[in-house]
């Protein structure tokens, strides 16, 4: 992949896949700019680039995504830093993991502010600049969330989905503009969000039992790698995609491994529509 003199905006960057998918822009060539609401997690990537040797992002921006306002301004600074909005990468995000009976209205819709129009905001100042240059990349980190649903998680499914469902519309209605729009549906990475799941033997297990690849094999840069991929020419007709980055989760969500289904166990042939 070759990015030189190209600028990527990675909102959700100071940490977590946000970090892992700046590094390989980087590495690719690409400036980087740099936007997250957590201002140690910004410092904190800014070193981890320069202990990789890789030159410090164009611009570090601290945003709390879920402010129009703030969105707006942060992109207002990357055009007085007369930086092109080439590439803009999603990955900032947050879930809160209770039932609906716990979880309140305002958790619900922080969350929904965060993921899902926080990711609008983004599109729309990026789009506007991607038309200026004629044409660009977005790729959007949703989930297996978004694909299916996970239990304890209501607004984090709901604004997941709703991200699949955005994408697909920017990618019918850019497309002409020469952008393309694409998701990647991640299963479980191990990053700060995620951390504590990896000292549950229980959890992990049962995760082995659902991911045909193992539980253990994906990381933060499996998810890097294919947003590069999705910006890069290599991926010049792909548009409106959802690829999950899940080691097949996805593929069989709907039966544990091994498990005989109503597919296996009613025989072959035409059996007519039965979903
Ligand atoms: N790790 C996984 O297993 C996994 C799986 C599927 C999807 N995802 C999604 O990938 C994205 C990145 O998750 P991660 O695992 O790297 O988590 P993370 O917590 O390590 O990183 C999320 C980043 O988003 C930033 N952020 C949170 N709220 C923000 C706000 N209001 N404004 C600006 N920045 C904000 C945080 O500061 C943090 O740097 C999220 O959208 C998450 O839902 C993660």
């Amino acid at each position: 992949m070759d990015f030189k003199n190209k600028t990527a905006v990675i909102v959700g960057g100071g940490g977590g896949l946000g970090l892992a998918t700046a590094l390989e822009f980087a590495r690719a060539g690409a400036s980087l700019v740099i936007m997250d609401g957590d201002q140690k997690k910004l410092e904190a990537a800014g070193a981890v680039l320069a202990g990789q040797k890789i030159p410090p992002p164009a611009l570090s921006l601290r945003l709390d995504v879920s402010s129009a306002a703030a969105v707006a301004e942060a992109f207002r600074l990357v055009d007085q830093a007369a930086l092109a909005v080439n590439f803009l990468i999603n990955a900032a995000g947050l879930r809160e993991v209770k039932m609906v009976y716990d979880l309140s209205p305002e958790e619900f819709q922080r969350v929904v502010n965060v993921n899902l129009c926080g990711v609008y905001y983004c599109c729309r100042e990026a789009a506007l600049r991607m038309r200026s240059l004629g044409g660009g990349a977005m790729v959007t980190v949703a989930s297996v969330a978004g694909l299916t649903g996970l239990p304890h998680r209501p607004a984090y499914c709901a604004s997941k989905h709703g991200l699949v469902g955005l994408s697909r519309n920017l990618a019918l209605d850019l497309g002409k503009d020469g952008i393309r729009v694409n998701v990647l549906a991640p299963g479980t990475i191990r990053t700060p969000m995620t951390e504590a799941y990896y000292s549950s033997r229980a959890f992990l297990d049962g995760l082995d039992e659902l991911v045909p690849l193992g539980s253990q094999l994906g990381g933060s840069q499996d998810v890097a790698r294919a947003a590069v991929f999705l910006c890069s020419e290599a991926a010049e007709f792909i548009t409106g995609a959802c690829l999950p980055v899940d080691g097949g989760w996805s593929a069989g969500k709907s039966y544990a491994i091994g498990q005989s289904t109503p597919y296996t166990s009613a025989g072959s042939g035409s059996v007519g529509a039965v979903d």
